[in-house]
Order: C-alpha cells, then structure tokens, then sequence
C-alpha cells in the first residue's frame, strides 16, 4: 500500500527538536523560579477544531507545560477558532480585548490564535492592526509547526504568523491528549470540495484529501490497546473518504474494516452529506454491529428552490426517500440534523417545506441556525438577505415543529432497557452520571466518576426534549 500525501520523517523529525528546544527553555524556567509553565487552550466551532486542540495540548505537554483549567493563570494561550457564523469569530474578538488587560497584568504571558478563522485574509489584517498583543497566528495546514513558532516567537520576542493558503502533506503521529480516556475522535479525511454557497469551511480547511486506511486502522488499533472503547470518525464530508487515494477504498469498507477491531465497543461518525449516501454504506451500518444506530444527515433546508441557490445538489424528495431507506434497513435508527433558516431570499412559504420535511423525518434531533453572511462565499452577494426579525420568526416556527417530535420519540424510550456508557458526572448533581445511548441519546443516571468508560444496562423513566433520565437495572 502506498503512503501516499504523508508528511516527510524529516520535517517530523526537525519538529520534534524545535518541541525539544521549547522544552529546554521551560525547564530553565523551572530551575529558576520553581514553577511550570501553564497553559489554557479555547476551543470553539466543531469536533475538527475540539481534535485539533487535543494535537496541540499533546504537543504543549511534550513541551513541559502543564494544563489549567483558569484562562488568567495560563503563561501560554491559545484560542482555535472558528468561522462558520459570524457569533463565533465576535467571541474570538470579544475574549481578546479582555486578555488585552490581563496581559498588562502578566507581561510574560503569551497568546496563539489558530483555526479556521485565521484563514481568512481581512481577520489578519484585523489581529494585526488592532489586536497587537496577539504573538503567534498559525491556520488549520500548519498546527503541527507549533513548536517551530513558538520557538521562533521566544527568541525574537517579534509577532509571528504562518498562515499557509493550501494544504501540505498529511501529518501523522502528532502527540495527541485524549479529552476522554475510553473515547477518541480519529480524522479520516480533511477539507470539503462541496461549496455549499453559504459555507465558509471549504476555503479555511481547503480541498478533500483522505488519510491512508491502514494509517486509520493502526491509530484505531493503538486506542483500543490504550483502553479507548468508542471510536467518532471525523470528516466534512465521510462519504467521500477515499477519493484520491490509490487504494480501492469507499467509507463503507472502512467502516467494516473498522468494525473487526478487537476492542472496540462503538463506532461513530460525522458528517454524511445526503448527495452521496451509497447504498453500500446503508448495508456497512446495519451489519456491522458495532456501527451505532445513529446517522446525522444535515438536510439544511427543504424547499428545492433553495436548496439549488445552496448548491447542496439534492432535492426534498431524494432526501426523504433516503431517510425512508435508512430506516426500512435499520428501523431502531436516530436521525439527527442541521437546518438552516433565513438562507437569502428564503420565504416563509419556503420554509414551510423545511417544516415539512421535519414532520416526514421525524428527527430525534436538531441543530438549527439562522443563516450568517459569510463574506467571500456566494451566497453573501446573494440578492435578498433576509431582515433579521423575518429570520427568528421562521426560526421560532421551525423549533415549535421540531421540539414535540423530539419529545415525543424521547418518551417512547421510557420504560425500555439501554446499554448506556457513562459519560461524565452531571455538571448539576454529583450523584449523577451523564451517559449516551447507542443512538446518541443523553441519559442522566445516578451513579459516581468510577463508572465512566463503562457501559450499563439502564432504564428509561423519564423524558424531557433534550435529555432522558433512567436508573441502572
Ligand atoms: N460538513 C458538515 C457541516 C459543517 S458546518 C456538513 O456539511 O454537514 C456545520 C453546520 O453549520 C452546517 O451543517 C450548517 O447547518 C451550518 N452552517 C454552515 N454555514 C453556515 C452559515 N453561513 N450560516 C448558518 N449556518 C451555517
Ligand atoms: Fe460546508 Fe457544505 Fe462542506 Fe459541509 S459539505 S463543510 S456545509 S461546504
Ligand atoms: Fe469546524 Fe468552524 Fe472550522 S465548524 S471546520 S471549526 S469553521
């Protein structure tokens, strides 16, 4: 099999002195005032950017500093961006004026912006021309350089930026800190060829390129041996892993190739794009047994006017009869979904296809958004934006579709039996454990922090629209 697109061991090799470098002048630090260094890592937008955050944290600690949980205590900052709607890239700014004042206070203090929103030539201008106190800027190509430009940030004590227009190589065997012990997101492949018209990710992440299978299946094979029992594969657009490559490979067989690590409990993934959802993978999810009853298939918007000027190349219909599909082959399936409203020139007659489509589908959950304007993609010249109160009226009428179907698929659980796998402790209640049912599905139960990475038998005894809430059998 040919490794084709991988980074060379040289350049692997030359970051792996600049990590030592970036070491040995922390552990001078240390020798003299006898305190690590620490740092804090943001992470907004996606579970792209919260796995990226994870390869830099790994390499940071490779680095000797250690991890805080208070932003204000961290000698070594960093914020991964994100750009997908405007409220995202206004927090970004919104936090660096504030750490604006706490770097007067710690003038030693150190601030790295990177992720998608670095991407974009007018933010740049911006962090140069009025966020000066901002010293390392670097994209979504180049993360695995952190080291390099931290190193080069300390000697020179100068601003450095690194933003690279298009991909290089793909970079394997990064030092990566797992959030979670017993579960771990795997990038399969990276960037969207797509260009939905109202979507920025495809100039911030670049062009589609698929990692090697075997490199998956040997990542996947390390976790498994490390403890990790459910595995999320991550891509734009799964679907279309393994164009590109040389080896004859659709998601599908990956999927199934997936699925015969011993170890591992659960497979995960995200996102399919319904234009190419193959039968294949249909077949893949429902044979394979540790492939979750879940699939999440953004429909974004249900009229077929709009979903043309969105250039997601489906229609209503094919999209309803993929759902009816999925579920005549894998009947217990959840279906969850992103919906757009307010998309330009979108009508309230429009969305009412998007409300629609909601009552066929039937979706056991939602993310909804009310479109933003992202400059540089096409639908920002569209003519008719829509005003911001026609938006949240369709918007509101949107969630009162959705919110009781949600509801309701959420009570028809209670009084039925899950293997549930304990999460986390319940950020309100301590005697309770958050945890996620095969199809995704959040469960509060009682229980304590030594249950987590194990799955349980629990009962459904009560519902809300966003949460169930069971009992251990
Ligand atoms: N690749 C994934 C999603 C990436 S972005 C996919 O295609 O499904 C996540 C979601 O953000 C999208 O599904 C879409 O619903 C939403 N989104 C993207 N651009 C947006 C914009 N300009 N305004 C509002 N929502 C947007
Ligand atoms: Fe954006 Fe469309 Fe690509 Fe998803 S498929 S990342 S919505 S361009
Ligand atoms: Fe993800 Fe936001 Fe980038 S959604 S790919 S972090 S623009």
């Amino acid at each position: 099999m040919e490794r084709n697109n991988n980074i060379s061991a040289e350049e692997l090799a030359r970051q792996q002195e600049f990590m030592e470098k970036v070491k040995d002048i922390n552990e001078e630090f240390y020798n003299k005032t006898g305190r690590r260094k620490k740092m804090h890592i943001t992470t907004f937008g996606c579970q792209m950017n919260a796995h990226d955050s994870e390869k830099l944290l790994g390499m940071l600690k490779n680095m000797g500093y250690e991890e805080t949980d208070e932003e204000k205590d961290a000698d070594f900052i960093i914020y991964n961006t994100c750009c997908v709607r405007e409220n995202a890239e206004n927090k970004v700014y919104g936090n660096l004026g504030y750490l604006k004042h706490q770097k007067k206070e710690n003038p030693e203090m150190r601030i790295a912006l990177c992720g998608c929103m670095m991407q974009q030539d007018v933010v740049l201008q911006t962090i140069k021309e009025k966020y000066k106190h901002v010293d390392i800027v670097f994209g979504t190509f180049n993360l695995y350089k952190l080291a390099e430009l931290m190193y080069i940030n300390m000697e020179t004590n100068a601003p450095v930026f690194d933003i690279w227009k298009e991909h290089g190589e793909i970079v394997e065997d990064l030092p990566t800190i797992r959030h979670f012990k017993y579960k771990a997101s795997v990038n399969i492949m990276f960037g969207c060829n797509n260009f939905c018209s109202y979507c920025i990710v495809p100039y911030v992440r670049g062009r589609e390129r698929s990692r090697c299978p075997q490199d998956i299946i040997n990542e996947i094979k390390a976790l498994a041996s490390d403890g990790v029992k459910e595995i999320t594969l991550l891509g734009q657009n799964v679907n279309s892993y393994g164009k590109g490559l040389d080896d004859e490979i659709t998601f599908a067989k990956l999927l199934r190739m997936v699925n015969e690590i011993e170890g591992i409990e659960r497979i995960r993934f995200m996102t399919s794009h319904p234009k190419d959802l193959s039968d294949e993978l249909i077949y893949a999810m429902r044979d394979c047994e540790k492939v979750c009853n879940h699939i999440h298939l953004p429909f974004q918007a249900g009229n077929n006017d709009i979903l043309k000027k969105m250039n997601r190349r489906y229609t209503k219909e094919h999209y309803i009869g993929l759902v009816e599909k999925i579920r005549r082959e894998i009947p217990d399936i959840a279906l969850t979904t992103d919906i757009i409203v307010g998309f330009p020139g979108e009508t309230a007659e429009q969305v009412d296809d998007t409300i629609d489509v909601i009552k066929k589908a039937k979706f056991n959950g939602a993310f909804t958004f009310i479109y933003s304007k992202r400059t540089g993609t096409p639908a920002a010249i569209m003519e008719n934006q829509v005003p911001e109160k026609d938006a949240k009226a369709n918007f509101n009428r949107v969630l009162e579709a959705l919110n009781p179907i949600i509801y309701d698929l959420n009570c028809a659980k209670v009084g039925k039996v899950y293997k549930v796998m304990a999460d986390d402790v319940s950020s309100n209640d301590e005697s309770y454990i958050t945890g996620r049912l095969e199809d995704n599905s959040l469960v509060h139960f009682k229980g304590d922090r030594s249950m987590i990475g194990d799955i349980f038998d629990v009962k459904i005894i009560d519902c809300k629209t966003f949460y169930l809430i069971g009992e251990r059998v």
